[in-house]
């Protein structure tokens, strides 16, 4: 592919998603794209370019994107936020006002292990809780992995990462050679398509905000603006995780890490707290 066709296409998926396309990734375009690229004859990324450059391709942008989006995930990923929400979720439950519910965002959720994760963290606290509602938001640019996550349904290989054995048995019911999801947990998520990049302000205010994994396929200046949008939407006593290899040192001052804990962020202004 030639320089410029690799340019105008990375121009275009970073525009869209805030994904960083560096220069070595031309493979990585051939392998993502292959499929789409056959199926619509088309003969090469060259070729590709100069069929979005030249006509309105709507359809086929958003396909490109996505197709190169990166969507893994496990079911309680990196475990520590998972013990970390298990310690803060009953203190909020106390925090709020009676029939308030506790809202939670899984931002950039991928094929739902996460929302899950957190659903099965907040049900297995059951009576601590007093019986206050979590309602757990799922959003992703990929229609794909939405769709995904709303079927709920794991292969034998996806349950065995990081998912004790004891909660496979409570929360999921075997289905041929796959998992599905409890419903009562189902029905503890509701899931939108939801760009990053966009206003998240229509989606409300929440108690927790999980955004892990994917702010380091974006730039500086496109982290701190998303950092401080999700900043926006938490509540003063709540917490945004992180993934382990994400900050916000040097990239906001709206939130700062929880003394002691790892991926923990919490609203600038409050004093230190532990959970
Ligand atoms: C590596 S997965 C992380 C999944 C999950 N948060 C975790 O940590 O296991 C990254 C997800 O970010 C999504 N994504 C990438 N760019 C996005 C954007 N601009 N807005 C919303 N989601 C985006 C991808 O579709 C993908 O599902």
């Amino acid at each position: 592919m030639t320089p410029d066709n690799f340019n105008f296409l990375a121009g275009l998926v970073k525009a869209r998603s805030g994904i960083v396309l560096t220069a070595d990734k031309g493979y990585m375009l051939e392998t993502r794209l292959g499929t789409m690229l056959r199926r619509e004859a088309i003969a090469s990324l060259d070729a590709l370019a100069v069929r979005l450059r030249a006509a309105k391709a709507e359809a086929l942008t958003a396909e490109m994107v996505e197709a190169l989006t990166t969507n893994e995930s496990s079911f309680f990923r990196d475990g520590k936020p998972f013990e970390h929400l298990k310690k803060l979720l009953p203190r909020l439950a106390a925090a709020r006002p009676p029939g308030q519910p506790i809202r939670i965002w899984s931002a950039a959720c991928s094929s739902g292990q996460e929302a899950y994760s957190i659903a099965m963290t907040a049900a297995e606290l059951g009576p601590v809780l007093g019986g206050r509602r979590v309602e757990i938001l799922g959003t992703d640019i990929s229609k794909e992995m939405l769709d995904r996550a709303k079927d709920g349904v794991f292969t034998q290989f996806e349950v065995q990462r990081g998912l004790p054995v004891q909660m496979l048995v409570k929360h999921f019911r075997q289905d041929g050679a796959r998992w599905r999801i409890a419903p009562e947990l189902r029905a503890m998520v509701r899931w939108q398509s939801f760009n990053l990049l966009e206003s998240p302000r229509g989606l409300g205010r929440f108690d927790v905000v999980f955004c892990r994994n994917v702010l380091i396929y974006f730039d500086s200046p496109t982290k701190s603006r998303v950092i401080a949008a999700l900043a926006g939407q938490v509540a003063a006593d709540g917490v945004v995780y992180l993934g382990g290899a994400e900050t916000v040192l040097g990239l906001t001052d709206r939130l700062v890490p929880t003394v002691g804990e790892r991926g923990v962020y919490e609203p600038a202004g409050l004093t230190a707290r532990t959970a």
